[in-house]
């Protein structure tokens, strides 16, 4: 599909985008020799940050790391994993600024930002899930959106490595 076929708002949409892309934080970013590289390892670090918070209360809701006191310990990995959440988002944005007309166009990034939509929904749906009395029923629902959750991040994981290759 070429331009003359977007329609308006997709060329409003790829005009916005490219405005990103030149924008003066985005030109300053791509200008320093030192600066990419660096956010891209932050990115790296709160992906680190972020898979280990959710292994770690995933891992508990399974029934595993039983030595562990299930509501406080989810509580501190969960808080881990939402603060490394928005290192990523920050870091995500900052480098998806570079060549925003470039990833809207990548079905990894599609894919990956899919993903963490359903990540994020799924993590509503658990803290739903822990309002209701403490049942059969809900340990077991507890323990499907834990394995979903590990699935999930996995994806986000494997389709972000993806980006640079597609
Ligand atoms: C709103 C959130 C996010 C945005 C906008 C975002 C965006 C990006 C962009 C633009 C890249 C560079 C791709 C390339 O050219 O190679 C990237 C790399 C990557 N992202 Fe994200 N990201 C976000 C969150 C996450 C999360 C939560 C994870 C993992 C759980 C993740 C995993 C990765 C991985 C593994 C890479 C490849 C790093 C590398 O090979 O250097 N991202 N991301």
């Amino acid at each position: 599909m070429g331009p003359e076929e977007w329609g308006e708002e997709g060329v409003a949409g790829l005009e916005f985008l490219s405005a990103i892309e030149t924008s003066a934080p985005v030109e300053a970013l791509k200008r320093s020799f030192y600066v990419y590289p660096l956010v891209n390892a932050l990115h790296i670090l709160s992906i680190g940050a972020l898979l280990t918070g959710v292994f770690l209360m995933d891992l508990r809701i399974l029934g595993f790391l039983l030595a562990q006191p299930q509501a406080p310990f989810v509580r501190l990995m969960r808080r881990l994993a939402l603060t490394a959440f928005l290192g990523a988002a920050v870091t995500g944005t900052l480098m998806f600024g570079v060549r925003a007309t470039e990833y809207v166009a990548n079905p990894a990034f599609a894919l990956k930002m899919v993903l963490i939509l359903l990540s994020g929904a799924n993590m509503l749906v658990f803290l739903h899930f822990s309002a209701r009395p403490n049942d059969q029923a809900r340990r077991g629902a507890g323990r499907v959106l834990g394995l979903l959750s590990i699935v999930l991040w996995l994806g986000v994981l494997v389709c972000g490595r993806l980006i640079g290759f597609l």
